[in-house]
């Protein structure tokens, strides 16, 4: 006999189904026993009499007839409430011990240390497979879109050489080359810039980028994803419209319930933000505590360099007073392109920020394009001809005939922390690192061999 879906047992009425799924909830009324079978589409009511032992979790398999319940025992909690199933056979296919953890509630209140550490668990849990359904159905959708706008998919190594986006490296030792070391990537920005010279014109990738940066409720520790973009020939009016056309597309389709509070949304000034709102992503919904409101707006004209602070030592020697405020790749706007020399704190930068309900949900830029520009920013940040070298084939590539360029990068887990109401980007990824830095369920960091650390000729100080 074929498997029928719960969602199609409605279809099915005084017909006999075989299902297979997870049991949620046994009650036992002496002889006669109620099961709620859960499967990928749905929950049902199943009934029987003299069954086979069996556990809440385990695996399950069962036969029946689909009946119409008594109108007085109709549930219309659930989309199968008006129907149950009438078990004949139940069959075990894998008995469940006690769970570790609770997973019929929301779940906040749990230790996430023990969340993690049995996350194919707590992804059980009806709120956490909702968030990681509805997830691939934005990626879906921004994937279609974007192909159906002349975008390309391209992926971009993630074994490579250090990527500046403001937080340390994650570095990888080489065994062919010891001594030497691979970074994996804070973002595509460099990879994405050169695919504008190889004249690929519209990039898109779902990138994973990886920080070491302390975690916060907005911040994963160590991975995230991003939707990364990139077009040739635009300014940054382009990108805007071209992210806010998406994202509002997007809420429309997936998110019909939800309101956008202003279209087009609103452009605030970075001074404009920090004078009026006290930072630079205000949160402008006008009930906070609506879930349906989403308020999106751009910040705009932030200014190009911020005074380098201890923790910015990655940029250059630490000496300099200036560190980007985005990247070091942000273009300079056109008209401030003296004050380089005269008054750096003064200049903005082409740099666009997307919020949504006060959080920066994505970041991009207009690009410097001239080799002379990038040298300047390189000096102003305070790059030893060392470091500099580093970053030589961008400045190379620049001389073989490179278009003006620009993108983005909206923060896939950020926006769907943002959209889904969630207190933290955690709870919308499927094995997230906890916010000591374990992973989830297969517990790294951990300690490795000597022998391979022999291998790459990495000696670990005891101490
Ligand atoms: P930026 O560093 O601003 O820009 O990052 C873009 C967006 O990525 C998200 N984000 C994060 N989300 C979760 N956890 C983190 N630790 C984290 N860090 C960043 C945010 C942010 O707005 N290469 C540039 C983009 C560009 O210029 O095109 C970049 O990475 O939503």
């Amino acid at each position: 006999m074929q498997r029928t879906l719960v969602v199609d047992t409605i279809k099915n009425v005084d017909e006999k189904v075989k299902l297979e799924g997870w049991v949620s909830t046994i009650r036992d009324h002496g002889k006669i026993t109620f099961i709620d079978l859960r499967d990928r589409t749905g929950i049902i009511q199943c009934v029987g009499t003299n069954l086979a032992k069996v556990t809440t979790e385990s695996v399950i398999e069962i036969e029946g007839k689909v009946v119409k319940r008594p109108e007085k025992l109709v549930n219309a909690n659930i989309d199968t409430g008006k129907i149950e199933i009438q078990m004949e056979k139940l069959n075990v296919i894998s008995l469940a011990q006690e769970l570790p953890l609770p997973i019929d509630g929301d779940g906040y209140e749990i230790d996430e240390e023990i969340r993690n550490k049995y996350r194919y668990l707590d992804l059980r849990r009806p709120r956490m497979t909702r968030n990681i359904r509805i997830r691939s159905k934005v990626t879906q959708f921004l994937r279609n879109w974007l192909t159906n706008n002349d975008f390309v998919e391209i992926e971009t190594p993630i074994l490579t050489k250090t990527t500046p986006e403001g937080a340390r490296d994650f570095l990888v030792p080489s065994r062919l080359q010891q001594g030497k070391f691979y970074a994996l990537p804070q973002s595509p920005q460099q990879y994405k810039q050169l695919l504008m010279v190889a004249g690929m014109e519209r990039y898109f990738q779902f990138a994973r980028c990886f920080r070491d940066e302390d975690p916060r409720k907005d911040r994963a520790y160590g991975e995230f994803t991003q939707l990364d973009m990139e077009m040739s020939f635009v300014e940054q009016e382009d990108i805007l419209n071209l992210a806010e056309k998406m994202f509002s597309e997007l809420v429309k389709e997936i998110f019909p319930e939800k309101k956008i509070f202003q279209s087009p949304w609103p452009r605030i000034s970075h001074k404009e933000a920090k004078e009026k709102y006290g930072n630079d992503k205000p949160d402008l919904r006008k009930d906070k505590n609506d879930p349906n409101e989403l308020a999106f707006c751009w910040v705009l004209d932030f200014p190009l360099f911020t005074e380098q602070s201890k923790e910015d030592f990655f940029y250059g020697s630490g000496q300099a007073k200036w560190a980007p405020s985005h990247h070091m790749f942000t273009s300079p706007h056109p008209d401030d392109l003296n004050l380089l020399e005269t008054d750096p704190g003064k200049v903005r930068g082409l740099q666009h920020d997307m919020v949504l309900n006060g959080l920066e949900v994505g970041g991009g830029s207009i690009r410097i394009s001239d080799p002379k520009v990038q040298e300047k920013i390189f000096k102003l940040i305070g790059f030893s001809e060392k470091q500099k070298d580093q970053f030589e084939h961008m400045l190379k590539a620049f001389t073989f005939g490179v278009p003006p360029h620009g993108g983005i990068a909206p923060g896939l887990d950020r926006f769907m922390m943002a959209i889904l109401n969630e207190p933290s980007v955690r709870e919308v990824m499927a094995y997230p690192t906890s916010s000591s830095g374990q992973t989830s369920v297969l517990d790294a960091p951990s300690e490795t061999s000597k022998d391979q650390l022999k291998e790459l000729g990495i000696k670990v100080n005891e101490n």
